[in-house]
């Protein structure tokens, strides 16, 4: 009949046949053209984006395809907003300037100053070389001193940082953000 010891070896051949077959893998390899494959479909899944493929978050991730269209839907209105909210003296129209007689005491002179131009740059396209550093209303270098009263009675500060109320009270400006309101004269180079 059947030798017990023959099919104790069969099955131990059989499981050593089955144990290598199965360390040999599972045959899958990737294809050559997988990522072609895959790009192209998430790139037909999203948007067009004005912005370099590199920074485009939105491939790979259906979330972030989302994120587009909401990012367009913030409603620009309040970038325009904020445009129309920084309309300043500078931005007066040619025709609506007005003039006003400005006495530089120190210079020894009265000139005509426009509205739409600060102090500082009207006295420099005069030809004197007045004090400044930022140009920015962020230090005192091109402070002066309006000698009539409160300066802001007499300019528009626009955006200046470094005065208090005291010391505008007292009649000191920021010539590089002062616009002419009225005449008046004004000594430069003099900080509180
Ligand atoms: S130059 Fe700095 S505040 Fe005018």
């Amino acid at each position: 009949m059947y030798d017990p010891l023959a099919i104790a070896l069969a099955a131990i051949a059989t499981l050593a046949v089955v144990l290598v077959s199965s360390l040999k893998g599972t045959g899958w390899e990737p294809t050559a053209d997988i990522s072609d494959e895959v790009l192209e479909k998430r790139a037909a899944a999203v948007p067009e984006t004005d912005f370099p493929e590199p920074g485009n978050r939105a491939i790979g991730g259906g979330g972030g395809g989302g994120a587009i269209p909401a990012g367009g839907d913030g409603e620009g209105g309040e970038l325009e907003e904020g445009g129309a909210a920084s309309a300043g003296p500078a931005d007066i129209p040619e025709d609506e300037v007005e003039y006003f007689e400005v006495e530089f005491l120190k210079e020894g002179e009265t000139i005509e100053l426009a509205n739409n131009e600060t102090i500082l740059d009207q006295g420099e396209e005069h030809g004197w070389d007045l004090p400044y550093a930022c140009r920015q209303g962020q230090c005192v270098s091109c402070a002066g001193h309006i000698t009539d009263g409160p300066s802001e009675d007499y300019i528009e500060h626009d955006n200046q940082q470094m005065l208090d109320d005291s010391e505008l009270d007292d009649g000191y400006t920021l010539t590089c953000v002062a616009y002419p309101r009225d005449s008046f004269s004004i000594e430069t180079g003099e900080a509180p």
